[in-house]
């Protein structure tokens, strides 16, 4: 199994190219099964995420073909559906396949997708995403771990408020709402960026979609989708971590294509650490002055709060920031199986409940660290990258799912990083 080598200590200084963001890319392309015309989408990053999503849509009917010559430009193609049935074996590795629930019904009027089950950041159960399509008429029956969802007859509009604020909810219940019959009212909808892109894609598509962005989506529904073209957003989570990468070592990154804007809370709090984040003619930079960074609380939230996707990065660059750090985490339980592996490099970390209280040292040593999850294994990476000595992460398969061509990237700022198969 391939592992990272990282010798640390160096200050990072250079320019990254931001990718297209995953959470946007996984909806998206699951819209391509809502229309019979092809889906032209710019942009897509090369992830192991991404080739999970295709093959799952290529199973279920979906032509995919790749324009020669222009990375990440991807063509999805639905004249017809094929199958109707997401299987286990692909749903298991990747929990937003659950994304192809709301357009299989609302195509079909019918769908099975497996359970994706317990996942290493919590239990994250889909109730939300099926009391809601039950809510738009569909009928929903559990059978051998798997959701068979009918709606023969399509599905109706109707107005569903959201228990909890969920995003992978929001977008299949958006998804679905297209082609209802009717008007559909969602209510405490996730507000993320990536949301907004979906709502993007799908209005280019000839859907009637409003709101999104703000935490009442209303959608009329249409009789059916076109083709379009679609260019995805670039990755705020990519970029939030290149940013930590320089804070963590000291450096100075320029991440182009960057849009500081899609960062919420999270921009002000790695302010207040005192890395430098200042919107540059092609994107951001980040600047960790040579300094050492101050701790800062943070408590994830949903957007436009701290990115619980950027709570382990901003927990690795505290353990050496100059005082504490109580860190809360809201969304998932269980979201702290870095902290074990930050301990093994010297980091001084309480964990009590949901909160970690943080408190930095001068500097973290190497150690062979193991990743459990993709955000906490990119947090070992940048941990490594500060530390004294070498840092050997085992288990990086995770990173694969949600950074393209990290050690490249990181390499080019003069990082001493390297993959050993
Ligand atoms: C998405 C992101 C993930 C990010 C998360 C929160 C994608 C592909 N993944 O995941 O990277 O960490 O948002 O920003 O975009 N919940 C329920 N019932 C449901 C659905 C969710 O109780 O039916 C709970 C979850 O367990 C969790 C919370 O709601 O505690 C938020 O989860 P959700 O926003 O749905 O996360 P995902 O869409 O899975």
């Amino acid at each position: 199994m391939d592992k990272i080598l990282i010798t640390g200590g160096r200050r990072l200084e250079g320019r990254i190219s931001v990718s297209a963001a995953k959470n946007a890319a996984l909806p998206i392309m699951a819209t391509a099964l809502l229309s019979a015309e092809p889906l032209d989408l710019e942009n897509v990053p090369d992830l192991a995420d991404i080739s999970s999503m295709r093959r799952l849509l290529q199973l279920l009917g979906v032509e995919v073909t790749h324009k020669a010559g222009e990375a990440g430009h991807m063509v999805l193609h639905c004249p017809e559906l094929l199958s109707t049935t997401a299987p286990y074996d692909l749903v298991r590795r990747m929990r937003a396949s659950v994304l192809v629930l709301g357009p299989l019904v609302a195509r079909a009027g019918e769908a099975r997708v497996s359970l994706p089950g317990g996942c290493a950041i919590g239990t994250r159960p889909v109730d939300i995403h099926l009391s809601g399509l039950e809510a738009l008429g569909a009928k929903i029956e559990l059978d051998g771990g798997y959701v068979h969802a009918t709606a023969p007859g399509g599905l109706q509009g109707a107005e569903y408020l959201m228990p909890t604020v969920s995003v992978g909810a929001t977008e299949n219940l958006m998804m679905a709402a297209a082609l209802a019959r009717g008007q559909t009212v969602l209510m405490n909808c996730a507000r993320e960026p990536e949301i907004v892109d979906l709502a993007a894609c799908l209005n280019a598509m000839g859907a009637k979609v409003k709101g999104a962005g703000s935490e009442r989506i209303v959608i009329d529904g249409v009789e059916a989708l076109r083709g379009a073209l679609h260019r995805i957003i670039p990755d705020r989570i990519e970029t939030g971590t290149y940013a930590m990468a320089a804070g963590i070592t000291g450096g100075r990154i320029e991440i182009d294509g960057a849009d500081p804007s899609l960062f919420g809370e999270a921009l002000d709090k790695l302010r207040r650490t005192g890395l430098a984040l200042d919107a540059t003619e092609t994107g951001m930079v980040a600047d960790g002055g040579g300094a050492r960074l101050s701790g800062v609380d943070v408590m994830t939230q949903p957007y436009p709060g701290f990115a619980t996707d950027l709570q382990a990065q901003f927990m690795a660059m505290m353990c050496v920031a100059d005082g504490a750090a109580m860190i809360t985490e809201t969304i998932f339980e269980n979201r702290f199986m870095h902290v074990p592996e930050l301990h093994r490099m010297g980091a001084r970390i309480t964990v009590q409940g949901s909160s970690a209280l943080v408190r930095g040292v001068e500097r973290l040593k190497g150690a062979p660290v193991m990743a459990t999850d993709l955000r906490a294994s990119v947090s070992l990476v940048l941990a490594g990258l500060a530390a004294e000595g070498t840092t050997e992460i085992n288990r990086v398969y995770h990173l694969d799912r949600g950074y393209a061509d990290l050690e490249r990237k990181l390499r080019a700022c003069g990082a001493q990083i390297e993959r050993q198969a």
